[in-house]
């Protein structure tokens, strides 16, 4: 992919948002000055635009195993995830209001769940994590009542990168409850293979695999009930009211194709990029690794400057044109620690000292090698104070 970014620029924070595909660009700048008209106008202008968002959808659809209905568009995924899981909770509190999370959720899940409990009275269990930031399928078990009716479990987390065990965790939930399954898949999209069985809902968003902003997708298959969150239209089967922002709604299968088709590539190349980074900071004695060595995902490497405050290292970095973040970018200006890190315990140094690297297939080694520099050069200034 061609690059977009300023030469002397190293952008390591593609967890955060990753640069536009230049084939998603060209097809933006294509279909933006033609396809002017409310693609719900039943005039020819209306109804041509409706194809080709109905043709998308059921592209997407035919990626991910489901019918063209159970694909929904949104405007990014903290919609899909308020969507489904405020949808999903009032159309089946008659059944119960027991509803389960984990401590280490993106904000637009933990916010939703937390708006759920506050406002609405449902009541919510936080799941433990271990110390690589897993939830382990014997505590969900463990968990789930009869009044249950709700499980929302991420599928990649995005601070450290942990894969959770998705396939066993929407198992048991199916096996021992009667409660619907929902995945944040959104850092697990085109990063690594996402398994949906037993997966009863799921949200995906667009900026995270090259796509554009302001663009995401939510998955809930038919037999879900569910209540939509904006009302006020016939769009989007009734599950999502409002004009449908058409192009980027038609760019989404483009995306996903181009990212579905890398993926293999893009995974041995930023693979060899977070090796480089672990030898040679495994060499540094400041650094610990935040991030798991098994079952991570290679796109996210957090680590921790025990000797170095993180907005200093951050500082730093950024005078030297390199970018990376010490949390999720949507907790990035609250002062608390991250709360991922925070569930797994760790101690007030390594809270302190986090960063987040987030890798891209547009890194190359030669930006790896003087992220490294910089950082090291980092330690030796700021080390001693
Ligand atoms: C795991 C996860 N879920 C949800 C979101 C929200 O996505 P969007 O930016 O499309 O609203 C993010 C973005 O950082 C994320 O990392």
């Amino acid at each position: 992919m061609r690059r977009v970014q300023p030469a002397e620029e190293i952008y390591l924070d593609h967890v955060s948002s990753t640069p536009v595909h230049p084939e998603v660009l060209k097809t933006l700048g294509e279909l933006l000055p033609i396809h002017y008209a409310n693609s719900d106008a039943i005039h020819s202008a209306g109804t041509r635009i409706n194809q080709l968002i109905q043709r998308s959808r059921s592209v997407i659809a035919a990626a991910f195993g489901v019918s063209a209905e159970e694909i929904v568009f949104t405007s990014g995924a903290t919609e899909a995830n308020n969507a489904i899981i405020k949808g999903i909770a009032f159309a089946n509190a008659h059944k119960g209001k027991h509803i389960i999370t984990s401590s280490v959720e993106h904000a637009s899940v933990y916010g939703s769940f937390e708006f759920l409990e506050n406002e609405f009275g449902f009541e919510v269990t936080y799941l433990p994590v271990d110390q690589d930031g897993r939830i382990l399928p014997e505590v969900l078990k463990n968990a789930l009542r009869p009044d249950t009716i709700l499980v929302s479990i991420m599928y990649v987390n995005n601070e450290i990168g942990t894969i959770m065990p998705i396939h066993d965790l929407a198992k048991i939930v199916k096996e021992n409850s009667r409660a619907y399954f929902h995945a944040d898949c959104v850092q697990a999209l085109g990063k690594i293979p996402v398994d949906l069985e037993n997966v009863d809902a799921a949200s995906f968003s667009a900026h995270k695999i090259n796509g554009v902003k302001g663009s995401g997708v939510m998955l809930k298959r038919a037999n879900v009930p569910f209540l939509p969150l904006i009302s006020g239209g016939q769009q989007e089967m009734g599950m999502r009211g409002g004009t449908p922002n058409a192009i980027v709604n038609i760019l989404f299968a483009k995306t996903l194709r181009l990212a579905l088709e890398g993926e293999a590539e893009h995974i041995h190349h930023v693979r060899a990029l977070k090796q480089r980074l672990i030898d040679r900071l495994s060499t540094l004695e400041s650094i610990v690794f935040n991030s798991p060595s098994e079952g991570c995902s290679d796109f996210i490497l957090n680590i921790s400057c025990l000797c170095v405050p993180s907005e200093v290292m951050m500082n730093w970095l950024n005078q030297h044109s390199i970018f990376v973040s010490a949390q999720s970018t949507c907790s990035s200006k609250t002062k608390q620690p991250s709360h991922t890190l925070s569930a797994m315990h760790l101690n007030q140094k390594r809270l302190d000292g986090s960063l987040r690297i987030g890798l891209g297939y547009t890194n190359t080694t030669a930006e790896i090698d003087r992220f490294l520099d910089v950082l090291e050069e980092g330690i030796t200034t700021y080390g001693k104070l």
